[in-house]
């Protein structure tokens, strides 16, 4: 069967890495979250100090030490799914936590970042047989993909799928924090100048608010095999 490139785009906390990763696990292909390696260069910034007092990213100081990060993901013995590691620790758990989700934004908008991160999910995808969510692999990382689909969901339903996460995993959860960073994320990511979260033309666009995870899994299904058979 020919290998093909998947990318899944979408709005923050939509289900787009669940859908993903069931997809990748069922048909043997690599799975890439690069929401994930933001994250952990988010997290890599808050360790060593390179937010200013407002909150800020001081993107110089980044950009200074961007050699020194590295990311991988490998798979979990016991999931079968990947993990993702900064400079070999699992940071799994940790970039998931609202002090970087509440940052996170901020240092995808930094046209370094996303250019270092971007070189890196293309080597990753030059062999086909990988499906990669994020905001912009259908735009930018692989714009001839064979299959790209947009995931949107209601605000209100993203800010209650990820305050369910975050309480399954024993962590604090406020509802209207949440709710106020999906926003406040949508609108930064949407708006920013390198790389804007928007459907590419030729994406097919998929609104979960109202399907089981059970549905979204057939439904992508049925749009890969449309692709490959
Ligand atoms: O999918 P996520 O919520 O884990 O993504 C975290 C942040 O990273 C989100 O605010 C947008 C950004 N991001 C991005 O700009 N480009 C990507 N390809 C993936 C994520």
């Amino acid at each position: 069967m020919k290998k093909i490139v998947i990318a899944i785009d979408g709005h923050s906390s939509c289900g787009k890495s669940t859908m993903a990763k069931d997809l990748a696990k069922e048909v043997g292909y690599i799975y890439v979250d690069t929401g994930a390696m933001y994250r952990s260069v988010t997290l890599f910034a808050l360790r060593n100090n390179m937010f200013d007092n407002h909150g800020n990213i001081m993107a110089d100081l980044l950009e200074s030490r961007m050699q020194e990060i590295n990311i991988s993901f490998i798979l979990d013995k016991e999931t079968g799914r990947p993990e993702t590691y900064l400079n070999g620790k699992n940071v799994e758990h940790e970039i998931r936590k609202m002090e970087v989700s509440g940052r996170v934004s901020q240092v995808a908008a930094l046209g370094f970042v996303r250019k270092a991160l971007v070189e890196q999910q293309q080597r990753m995808g030059k062999d086909k047989g990988i499906v990669m969510d994020g905001r912009d692999i259908g735009t930018t990382v692989f714009p001839d993909a064979e299959l790209k689909i947009f995931v949107t969901a209601s605000a209100d339903v993203r800010a209650q799928r990820r305050y369910e996460e975050l309480k399954a995993k024993g962590d604090d959860a406020d509802y209207n924090e949440i709710l106020e960073n999906v926003r406040q994320r949508d609108y930064i990511d949407s708006h920013r100048e390198v790389s804007p979260l928007r459907k590419a033309d030729d994406a097919i666009e998929l609104d979960n608010s109202n399907m089981t995870i059970a549905e979204q899994r057939k439904w992508l299904m049925d749009r890969f095999k449309e692709r490959t058979e």
